[in-house]
């Protein structure tokens, strides 16, 4: 099956994305995983569309200073054919391997204003959108990240029939509706029957967490590749590692150490990107990172990370629990609030 996004694609093997994650995959964030292997395409956090936009220097930094040599793709949020159509004019003067457009933030600021997710429940409108999109984008690829429904996964059908309609070049799904957010399963029968229907190629998204859930998902669905977002917050490795598993060649472990080395890393290069650096402000961003990467630990890790105020309480508290050369816990915990639901897949 092929695309225009074909060529940057890799071949012989399923994609691996790195999720877009709004106040984290920023250019600090992927300067960090591409020193560690990472993914096989970036996708920036998303641009905010409306009348008065223009593009969010910040986020525009991520592709213009990509220091990954990997594809990025660019993606944004809105509901105005016109302003979307423009935005994606200006960025294709940029080295985007695609222009995406997000139909799945469930944040009620954002569907209420029939951004985001709350695209879904307007078929017409979404309609118009994407034969806008397709028609400004031109020779760039044009890809879709969607959920599976707003309300309900029964309106996938729907959704689907309208996907068919467009000549899109990659779409992703996120196996949830927009009202079940981030904690349930995934409807991975939904994204199988959208990889057999589509004629472009489909990516598997949500509750990756290991190599294992990883090769689970992807198995249950068949689809061209996968997208993993909070996983790979929690552990940069598991692109390697899947890479590693695709190839069928054994997995590296991720070491207490080599978890206390990309802490470290994470910290300098997002440091770096603060004009006027507080540290004890610092320290509060780097728990937004640590919260996700304490999941499977001793609780205790969490709980004394979360009470952390500097620099040196910060990083006394993370060698305390990973200053050691044995392998850290693959799994984060099943009913932690951030990664419960990727059970479907470990069976
Ligand atoms: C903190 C955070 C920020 C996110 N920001 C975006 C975003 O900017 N654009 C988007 O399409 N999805 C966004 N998402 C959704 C993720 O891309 C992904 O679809 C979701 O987390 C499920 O994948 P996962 O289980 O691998 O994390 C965000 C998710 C999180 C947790």
């Amino acid at each position: 099956m092929t695309s225009l996004l074909t060529p940057v694609l890799p071949s012989g093997r399923p994609s691996l994305f790195l999720a877009p994650m709004q106040d984290i995959t920023d250019l600090p964030f992927i300067r960090t995983l591409s020193n560690i292997g990472g993914p096989d395409i970036f996708v920036t956090e998303y641009f905010r569309v409306h009348i008065h936009s223009r593009l969010d220097p910040y986020i525009l930094r991520s592709i213009t200073e990509n220091p990954s040599n990997k594809p990025i793709i660019a993606q944004m949020i809105g509901c105005d054919p016109t302003e979307l159509a423009r935005t994606a004019i200006e960025l294709k003067k940029h080295p985007i391997a695609a222009i995406d457009l997000n139909l799945g933030c469930p944040a009620p600021v954002v569907y209420r204003k029939n951004a985001g997710g709350g695209l879904l429940r307007n078929p017409s409108q979404l309609n118009t959108l994407l034969a806008t999109l397709r028609e400004s984008c031109d020779e760039t690829p044009f890809t879709v990240k969607t959920r599976v429904g707003f309300e309900s996964a029964d309106e996938f059908h729907k959704i689907l029939e309208i996907f068919k309609n467009h000549s899109i070049d990659l779409l992703t799904i996120h196996g949830r509706t927009v009202k079940e957010r981030y904690q349930t399963p995934v409807h991975s029968d939904l994204i199988k029957l959208a990889a057999q229907t589509l004629p472009f190629p489909v990516i598997a998204n949500g509750n990756i967490v290991d190599t294992q859930t990883g090769l689970n998902f992807l198995n249950q669905t068949k689809t061209a590749g996968l997208m993993i977002g909070r996983g790979a917050i929690r552990n940069p490795w598991i692109f390697k590692q899947l890479k590693s598993a695709l190839n069928k060649q054994p997995t590296q472990p991720v070491s207490g150490r080599m978890l206390l080395e990309y802490i470290h890393t994470l910290y300098e290069e997002t440091a770096r990107e603060i004009p006027d650096f507080i540290e004890d402000k610092h320290v509060q961003k780097m728990k937004k990172y640590l919260i996700y990467i304490t999941q499977g630990h001793s609780p205790d890790f969490e709980f004394q990370i979360r009470r952390v105020k500097t620099r040196t309480q910060f990083f006394q508290t993370c060698s305390s629990f990973l200053d050691h050369d044995s392998p850290t816990p693959s799994l984060p915990n099943e009913n932690s609030r951030l990664f419960c639901g990727f059970s479907q897949f470990l069976e």
